[in-house]
């Protein structure tokens, strides 16, 4: 039997006869990513558009989501850096001016690049797996030419891991009788603030600014420390891009219980 011919004239795919030459369960893997995605999108989607119970104002906690708040209509206290002059309508996320490139920064990530084009595009879907695609042209042309761009929203991304950063931070400052204080709260913000680090530093946009363009690291020790560290993390990038969408997640969820009075924080300390 012929499974497999030679690659159409102008192709680089081999075509496969049979609809997969696979006898595993191929088809799970990119049915959960498939899932995954889907799961975070339509949840991060309906809150980003709620308007609604994005912060705590007794511990200065904010959802990741909201952050920066820069809507006329943030609640007192959550916009720290200040609002711009106008009242968001419905469509505008209050976040406006992080949001866009956050959502760029993943949609562009090489990790989840692989992880849509198999499981949401079917390009290609799986190894020996037939493509319903007839014709491929990768990232040459426009659309997906664009992806390229990622290199750039790597530093849009760290700015806003900064934002992050300083949201958890002064939280501290928010005991439940003033000054310092830790709330189950507080742990949220740094456990996600601390893994959104991991999932930025990892990027394999980062580890090239640290060590691409060198023909050698002889003479540049900070460098090449850098770039080993970077390295480190990149190898769980995919790790990183999963276990972020769960605690951006359970981060927001958790302000948006706490700020609806659905539950209490837990005081570990003031
Ligand atoms: Fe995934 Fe840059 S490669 S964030």
């Amino acid at each position: 039997m012929t499974a497999t011919t030679s690659p159409a004239p102008g192709s680089r795919r081999a075509r496969i006869a049979a609809r997969t030459l696979r006898t595993d369960r191929w088809w799970t893997g990119p049915l959960l990513t498939a899932l995954g995605l889907a799961a975070f999108v339509v949840y991060a989607t309906a809150r980003v558009f709620q308007q609604d119970h994005y912060w705590v104002a007794e511990h200065h906690y904010l959802t990741p989501f909201y952050s920066p708040c820069v809507s006329a209509s943030c609640e007192p206290g959550s916009a720290v850096f200040g609002t711009l002059p106008w009242e968001f309508p419905w469509f505008l996320p209050y976040a406006l001016v992080s949001l866009p490139f956050l959502l760029l920064f993943r949609f562009t990530c090489y990790y989840y690049r692989k992880a849509y084009y198999r499981s949401v595009w079917q390009a290609p879907t799986a190894c020996a797996v037939r493509e319903p695609h007839r014709s491929y042209s990768g990232e040459t042309r426009l659309p997906l030419l664009g992806q390229n761009l990622h290199r750039y929203f790597f530093y849009a991304a760290v700015l806003i891991s900064l934002l992050n950063t300083y949201d958890a931070a002064v939280s501290f400052a928010h005991g439940a009788e003033g000054g310092f204080g830790i709330g189950l709260g507080n742990l949220v913000l740094l456990a996600n603030v601390v893994l959104l680090w991991c999932y930025t530093l990892s990027c394999h946009s980062c580890r090239h600014v640290m060590g691409g363009r060198l023909r050698s690291f002889g003479g540049r020790p900070v460098r090449y420390w850098l770039w080993t560290r970077v390295s480190r993390l990149n190898t769980r990038h995919m790790l990183f891009a999963w276990t972020t969408l769960a605690t951006l997640t359970l981060t927001d969820l958790y302000v948006l219980l706490l700020s609806s009075g659905t539950i209490a924080d837990p005081r570990l300390f003031n």
